[in-house]
């Protein structure tokens, strides 16, 4: 057989692979546009156990409008002593709508004086909006710039990724700040909490951050923490 009729003979495809073909189609068309809806969201499963990837989805039957609203935001949480301020989060362990949507907010009031305190969101970046009074907001670079300014209500400004930064109120009246992050878990981890309020001996975090001896232990009491 040469070329040319080879050529004309994967041409001519018999009839029934043809309609085969059709049918095979139209059934992968059914099989992906079914579960299609399915995949435009995974309402976290709270009942479920949790797996290293995070929660498992949520049957798409029990999934509801009010797995997609949360209004644990329209009040403050409890202010702490020590910062007076507070944050209450809509991370996805409380909001299962924002699960894989790589989204979260959280808002946070500070009285007057109040700080939020040094800390980072190891997985995510951060927009801020102030609604209400004003702060001084900074973030420290890796290589150690600070970048700090006094914003008012109506300003926004961004943390990037994992880096250490802070607000503070600067009066003269209370502040409401909102943030929204480019992760449903975007972890919070404060600098005084990792280092004072654990178990972490004194003396080593004396030699690690070069404080001296009184000062630790007055944190470690201030902070909760032990030996
Ligand atoms: C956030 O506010 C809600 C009330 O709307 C409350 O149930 C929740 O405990 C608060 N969270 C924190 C961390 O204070
Ligand atoms: C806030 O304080 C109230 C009253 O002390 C307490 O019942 C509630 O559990 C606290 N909420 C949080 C999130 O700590
Ligand atoms: C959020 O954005 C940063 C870049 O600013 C990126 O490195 C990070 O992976 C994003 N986080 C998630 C959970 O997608």
């Amino acid at each position: 057989m040469d070329l040319s009729t080879s050529i004309a003979q994967s041409h001519q495809i018999p009839k029934s692979p043809v309609k085969m073909l059709h049918i095979l189609l139209l059934f992968s068309f059914l099989l992906s546009s079914s579960p299609a809806a399915a995949k435009d969201f995974c309402v976290a499963d709270f009942k479920a156990t949790q797996g290293l990837a995070g929660y498992q989805c949520k049957v798409p039957e029990e999934v509801v409008v009010d797995d997609f609203v949360y209004s644990g935001l329209n009040v403050a949480g409890n202010f702490s002593d020590i910062s007076k301020s507070t944050i209450n989060t809509s991370f996805v362990d409380q909001f299962p709508g924002l699960n894989g949507l790589g989204l979260s907010m959280a808002r946070l009031d500070l009285s007057l004086g109040g700080v939020i305190p040094m800390h980072s969101h190891p997985g995510s970046s951060e927009v801020l909006l102030v609604t209400q009074g004003s702060i001084i907001a900074g973030f420290i670079s890796s290589n150690n710039i600070v970048y700090t300014k006094t914003l008012k209500k109506g300003d926004i400004m961004v943390f990037p990724k994992g880096l250490l930064h802070f607000q503070v109120n600067s009066g003269p009246v209370p502040a409401l700040l909102w943030s929204s992050f480019n992760s449903s878990n975007p972890g919070l981890q404060v600098l005084s909490n990792a280092l004072f309020s654990n178990n972490l001996p004194s003396e080593l975090i004396e030699k690690v951050t070069f404080l001296d001896e009184l000062e630790v232990k007055r944190l470690k009491a201030l902070f909760g923490g032990s030996g």
